[in-house]
């Protein structure tokens, strides 16, 4: 009896903390759209690349985008298609400035609990404290600088721009946490479609054989 009194109190308050969790995420539809997942791409490799490493997505996957070479060059600005997307920073100056190692984002869109809509909660996070001071919502005393200047924005124009460029660059990094999923899906369709027709094939072909007995 114990035991299940202890289990049920267990789960009781996983589910409370699971709520919790939930309650500090903002409630946002991450767009799957190309231009989205595109603008997206341009504010990481232009933005957040300035700390962060994504270094399991090289500059010649960004092509699946469907950005030109054009943009594609701009974007890349020198690096080679296969070299994967870096920071120029220096590891020890970023550690000695924040006294951590920025972590690496290609796979922080399925890291964290709540996926894209933790990184737009965390970059939309960020409020001014009463003394002046920055602190987030989504994480309370994290060291990355409000890198978007959300708590700086009063306008409201301004504040839906910089959730916009959130929404974005969160749609991006869970295309980069998964650069293949698109590609998963059609193969999906295929192996269905085939499954079909064989299944269609094999009742003709029975009904064949049984008619014979008949
Ligand atoms: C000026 C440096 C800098 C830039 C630019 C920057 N970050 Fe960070 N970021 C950090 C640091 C430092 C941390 C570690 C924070 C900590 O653990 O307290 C971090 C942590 C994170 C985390 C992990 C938070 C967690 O739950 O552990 C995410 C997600 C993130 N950054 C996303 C971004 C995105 C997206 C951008 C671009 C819009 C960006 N960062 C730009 C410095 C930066």
């Amino acid at each position: 009896m114990k035991i299940l009194r202890a289990g049920v109190v267990i789960l009781l308050s996983m589910a409370a903390q699971a709520v919790q969790a939930e309650a500090e995420l903002a409630n946002v539809d991450i767009p799957k759209t190309p231009e989205a997942v595109q603008r997206g791409a341009e504010t990481a490799v232009n933005t957040c690349l300035g700390c962060h490493n994504l270094k399991f997505l090289k500059y010649g996957e960004l092509s699946q985008l469907g950005f030109t070479d054009k943009q594609l060059d701009d974007l890349r600005s020198g690096k080679g298609l296969k070299e994967a997307l870096r920071t120029d920073m220096d590891p020890t100056m970023l550690r000695e400035g924040f006294g951590l190692l920025p972590p690496d984002l290609s796979l922080m869109a399925k890291a964290r609990e709540g996926g894209p809509r933790y990184i737009y909660s965390l970059l939309t996070g960020f409020y001014q404290k009463s003394d002046g001071t920055v602190d987030n919502h989504a994480f309370p005393g994290v060291k990355m600088p409000d890198v978007l200047s959300y708590s700086d924005a009063k306008d409201p124009a301004q504040r839906t721009a910089i959730e916009e460029q959130a929404r974005d660059v969160a749609a991006f990094l869970a295309w980069a946490a998964d650069p293949h999923a698109a590609e998963r899906y059609r193969l999906g369709y295929y192996v269905l479609a085939y499954l079909v027709v064989l299944t269609l094939l094999l009742y003709l072909s029975k009904r064949r054989i049984w008619a014979r007995l008949h």
